[in-house]
């Protein structure tokens, strides 16, 4: 059983490409809504949030863990395996490897949470990027409260959209990295807004990959269940869209 968890919904984005990779297979998602956002918080009560809701996940019997959120995993993933070194946990980072191999330009804009951004992993990843490879990067003010109200269109959501994108579009960059699980929820405004010139890029399909890559044994029984730790209002909306 495949246990998955992000601060929100946001993890649904990458909830929706394991299915399509293993769709014979039981899960358990846990929006932790009512902690939302995570971004923005110190490490340590990430941290506390993680170990809860992998405890949680266990005892509903998973045997894989999925990290379904770039900010939970850059500040707790390390912590997790270390404290459960047998047990299989996936993480998500931004994709910036996979977008120096497609920019042009050679300029990658990269669209995150602040706590996503200021992590060590991100850092390595960009310290191992060819030299001629420029990096913008710009906090998505905003775009995980306007996912968690359930808004992915129209003029309001633009205009927020524009404020963080624009700066990375203005420097140059022909490929956005979306480094935050809620925003590929935003992609059609995005693409919109950039162009089609402008090549974005979703790491969840490789981690749909890598979970696959990875998974133990299954029970052949297939499933899902969701908990919320607020209201389920937002995730029963989109459940209903991914089906
Ligand atoms: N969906 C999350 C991520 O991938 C976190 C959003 C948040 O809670 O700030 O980073």
């Amino acid at each position: 059983m495949i246990g998955v968890f992000d601060s929100g919904v946001g993890g649904l984005s990458v909830f929706k490409e394991l299915r399509k990779a293993l769709p014979r297979e039981r899960y358990v998602y846990f929006c932790d809504n009512a902690h939302c956002p995570y971004g923005t918080k110190s490490q340590q009560y990430i941290i506390d949030r993680a170990e809860a809701i992998t405890k949680f996940l266990m005892d509903k019997g998973c045997n894989i863990i999925v990290v379904a959120c770039n900010t939970a995993t850059a500040a707790a993933i390390a912590h997790l395996r270390s404290h459960y070194p047998d047990f299989p946990f996936v993480g998500i980072e931004p994709a910036v490897k996979l977008a120096a191999a497609v920019t042009s330009k050679k300029v990658i804009g990269t669209l995150a949470t602040a706590g996503t951004l200021s992590g060590e992993k991100y850092a390595l990843a960009l310290n191992r990027l060819p030299a001629d490879i420029k990096v913008v990067e710009h906090i998505g003010e905003g775009f995980v409260e306007l996912v968690e109200n359930g808004k992915f269109e129209g003029p309001e959501v633009e205009e927020v959209i524009k404020k963080s994108l624009n700066p990375l579009l203005e420097a140059g960059a022909d490929v956005i990295v979306l480094g935050c699980t809620h925003y590929p929820f935003l992609s059609p405004a995005i693409e919109k807004i950039a162009g089609e010139n402008v090549t974005v890029i979703d790491p969840a399909p490789a981690v749909a990959r890598r979970t696959k890559d990875i998974l133990p044994s299954s029970d052949g029984i297939y499933g899902f269940e969701y908990y919320a730790s607020g209201s389920p209002a937002t995730l029963e909306k989109l459940l209903e869209t991914l089906e």
